[in-house]
Parts: structure tokens; sequence; C-alpha cells
């Protein structure tokens, strides 16, 4: 295994170590074009192999879960490799990208569906499972459909089904769309949906590996996580971690959205630089670096990190949890100083407020009255005391919720007072200025 100890330069990766070339519509997403870009390749030799290599090759990788928890996935993997007690186990794919920013699922399913339908299989085959479930969200309409005709090409070709590729091996592959829930992204929430029932997250542990869908053993992993599987496979785990830093290796899909010249989704080695990404991808910032506010590195979960914190920012899992913030989804969100960062992040509270499933009360509650004390401060009709009192609240849902949701909503909150609180003060002393000159000119 080759780490990345003594390379100090991260980035600029080049087209021929790119997993996803055909992810801007370039080339034919039909399984034709599919073969021609080598993907179907060997497939028979790896399911025939057997999972312990495939677990290997995963866990050599350093692979990390894409969908933004980054656990190590050959070790996740591994905990379906349990003695056979006669319930099926099953793989099911987290296609539900619904974290505001994120869109790189969407672009796989859109461009190269067959990267995930072979996934599904040799992911599924580490795992002794026999049937993939992609659950996808609902509004992701396009996307379902291509994949739908990637996964009926692929049984037409009998690279899937029975003897899959001819190695003996039965694998079905199902898709089954949501209803435009964001808590069904959440991996409990979705299996209950897959089952039919409402979206509601449960307790872990159990955690699906032992108790998931139907009651049986499962994985729910996300799409570029199994998307990138089978290229890990051939060319090597060795392959894969000699991108990036140590414990954070890898090629890895970056959304950058927001104030930038060329908003993108584009594949990079991770470790790349902050600026950098942007810089090269994005055409930078509108009106240059200078008019950068800040950026959200991960999805909307993820707090936001301003100019000179963005200058050192290493985009890994390691990176950004070094400056108080956190990979994710990898899907910045760029801000100018144009930004009113308080109301960004108040919509942000609102999106929360609206998705929570509402069954644990700090996340209900808390997120609600983190929403209305943020739309206060907004317009500057608060009183100082209350940031602390938000911080507070937000110290109160973190943690202490069934599911991610509400450490997701608490976390933006946090970023905002950690970096933007004189910003949120002058707002304040603004509001309290023209009170009292309209009460002077009244009198
Ligand atoms: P998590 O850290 O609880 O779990 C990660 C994975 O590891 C899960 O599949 C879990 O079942 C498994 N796992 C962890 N410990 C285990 C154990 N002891 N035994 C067996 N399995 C174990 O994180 P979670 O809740 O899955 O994901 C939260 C993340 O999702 C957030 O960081 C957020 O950024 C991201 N997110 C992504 C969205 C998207 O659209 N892609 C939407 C919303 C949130
Ligand atoms: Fe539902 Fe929020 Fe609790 Fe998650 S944290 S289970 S979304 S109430």
């Amino acid at each position: 295994v080759r780490h990345n100890q003594t390379k100090t330069k991260f980035g600029n990766l080049s087209d021929e170590d790119r997993i996803f070339t055909n992810l801007y519509g370039r080339h034919d997403w039909r399984l034709k074009g599919a073969l021609a870009r080598g993907d179907w390749y060997k497939t028979k030799e790896m399911v025939l192999k057997g999972p312990d290599w495939i677990l290997n090759e995963v866990k050599s990788s350093g692979l990390r879960g894409r969908g933004g928890a980054g656990f190590p996935s050959g070790l996740k993997w591994s905990f379906m490799n349990k003695p056979d007690d006669g319930r099926p186990k099953y793989l099911v794919v987290n296609a539900d990208e619904g974290e505001p920013g994120t869109c790189k699922d969407r672009e796989i399913m859109r461009h190269d569906p067959h990267k995930l339908v072979e996934g599904c299989l040799i992911a599924g085959r580490s795992m002794g499972a026999r049937a993939a479930y992609i659950y996808i969200r609902g509004e992701f309409y396009n996307e379902a459909s291509n994949m739908q005709v990637a996964i009926n090409e692929a049984y037409k070709a009998g690279l899937i089904g029975k003897n899959a590729c001819g190695s003996g091996y039965d694998f079905d592959v199902f898709m089954h769309r949501g209803a435009g829930a964001y808590i069904c992204g959440e991996e409990t929430a979705l299996i209950e949906s897959l089952e039919g029932k409402q979206g509601k997250p449960r307790l872990k542990p159990p955690f699906p590996a032992d108790v998931g869908v139907f009651g049986c053993p499962t994985t729910v992993a996300n799409v570029e996580t199994v998307a990138v599987a089978p290229t890990i496979c051939r060319r090597g785990g060795s392959w894969f971690v000699s991108f990036g830093r140590t414990r954070n290796s890898g090629t890895k899909l970056f959304n950058i959205s927001g104030h930038v010249n060329n908003p993108c989704t584009v594949e990079e080695e991770m470790s790349i630089p902050l600026k950098e990404l942007i810089e090269r991808h994005a055409g930078g910032v509108t009106g240059g670096w200078d008019n950068l506010l800040g950026v959200i590195p991960g999805g909307s979960s993820t707090p936001i990190i301003p100019k000179n914190v963005c200058a050192e920012a290493i985009m890994d899992f390691d990176g950004l949890v070094a400056v108080q913030t956190s990979l994710g989804t990898a899907a910045l969100i760029v801000m100018n100083q144009q930004t009113d960062v308080i109301k960004a992040i108040a919509r942000l509270m609102e999106f929360y407020k609206h998705e929570s499933c509402g069954q644990c009360t700090p996340c209900r509650e808390g997120v609600s009255w983190m929403y209305k004390i943020l739309t206060r401060f907004v317009s500057g009709d608060a009183q100082p005391e209350e940031i602390d009192a938000l911080w507070e609240v937000s110290k109160q849902v973190e943690g202490h919720s069934i599911c991610a949701l509400g450490d997701g909503a608490a976390w933006p909150a946090q970023g905002l007072i950690r970096h933007f609180r004189p910003v949120i003060e002058q707002r304040m002393a603004d509001y309290a200025a023209r009170k009292a000159s309209a009460s002077a000119t009244v009198v």
C-alpha cells in the first residue's frame, strides 16, 4: 500500500485517473458507451475472486463513505460477513441525495449509470447480498429513468440477474423512488420508507448490518461509494490510496455552487486546497478572491468558514475537522461579500425545521426555536444576549436527537456565531439606532 506521507502537493488530477470520465454528458451513457469506457471489464473475474478479495481491495484503498459520514467502507461492508442465519442480506444504495448544495450522485446516475449498476454487483458480492435496492429521491425523475434503462440493459446482456456475468452468482437490482422527504436520506428512515412506512429514523443500535430492511442484515451505502468500487477493484486499492493524504485517500466528486464564475461538479484528488479547487475548476469567486465572504465546504450541514480560514483549508476529512467544520458531502457553497450571511443561515434553518420528522423533542422544538431567533437576527430586532442563547440551544440539540438531522441543523448556527458574531451584533446595533432615530423624529 502506497501512502502519500511524503507528497506535499495535492490536486490537479489527470483525466486518466478520473473514474467518472463521462460526467459532463460528453459521451454515450448507455451500455455501449459504458463498455467502451471500461465498465463491466473483467467483472466476472472480480465476482469469482469472492468477498474477501473485494473487501481487501476496498480496505486497502482507504475508501471512506461518500455520503457525508466518512465511515471506512471496507470495515462497514465487512460487518455483513457473518455466519449464515437463514436471513437474506441486502445492499441498499442511498440515492436520496437531498443535502442542500449537493448534486454529485445525480450526475453519476444521469451520465454514468452503469458504474452504479456494476458497483451494486461488486459491493453486493462482497457482502453476500443477492439483491440491491436503489432508493432514489422522487425529484430525480430523469435519473431514475436513466438508471432503469441501464438496469434493463444489464439484465438483457446477462450482466446481472441469474448467473450474473456468467459467474454463477445470482444478483438482482431494483429501483425504488422516494416521495420528496429529506429525512429519508437518513439510512434508517430510508429503510422504513422502503418497507412502505413513514420515513422516521430508528434508534441505533441495532445498526442496519444487524437489523436492516425487512429485518435482515443490510448495508446502506451512498451512490458514489458504490460506483467507485469496480474501478478500485480493477485498478487496485493501492492505486486509489495513492491519491490524497493518509486516512483521506482517493479521488472525490466535488460540487461547487454559489458565487463562483463557473459552478460545476468536478472529480479531483482528495486533500486539494479549497482555494485551488475553486480557482482551478470554478473560475474563481465572483469579484475575485478578495470578494469572498465564506464557504460552506460540505453541504448545508457543515459549518461555514470565513475567507481567512478558507485560504488555508484542505479539502479532506481531517483538513476540515482541523478548522471546525467537515467534508460532509464535499459540496461547496461559496458566498461573496454581497451575501447576507445571517439570512442565508436562517434560510437553511427553515429548511431543517420543515424537514424534521418531529419524533424527538430537541430537534422538533430546538430547530424551530433556532429558526425563530435567527429570523430576528436577520432584521436586527433582537438582544445581544440572544446570541449566547442561540449557541446554548444549538448545544442542547446537538447530540441529543435520534438522527443526524438535529446535529446538521445545530452546526450551521454554531458556524455563524463562531465567525460572524460581529456581523450579528452590528445588525442589532443598526436596528436599535434606526428605532431610536424614528422615535426621536416622532417626538
Ligand atoms: P453515522 O456516522 O451514524 O454512520 C455512518 C455509517 O456507518 C452508517 O451506515 C452506520 O450504519 C455505519 N456504522 C457506524 N457505526 C457502526 C457500528 N458500530 N456497527 C455497524 N455499522 C456502523 O452517520 P449517518 O447518520 O449515516 O450519516 C450522517 C451524515 O450524512 C452527515 O455527516 C451528513 O453530512 C450526511 N448527509 C448526507 C446527505 C446527502 O444528501 N448525501 C443528506 C443528509 C446528511
Ligand atoms: Fe426526527 Fe429530528 Fe429526531 Fe432525526 S433528529 S429523528 S429528524 S426529530
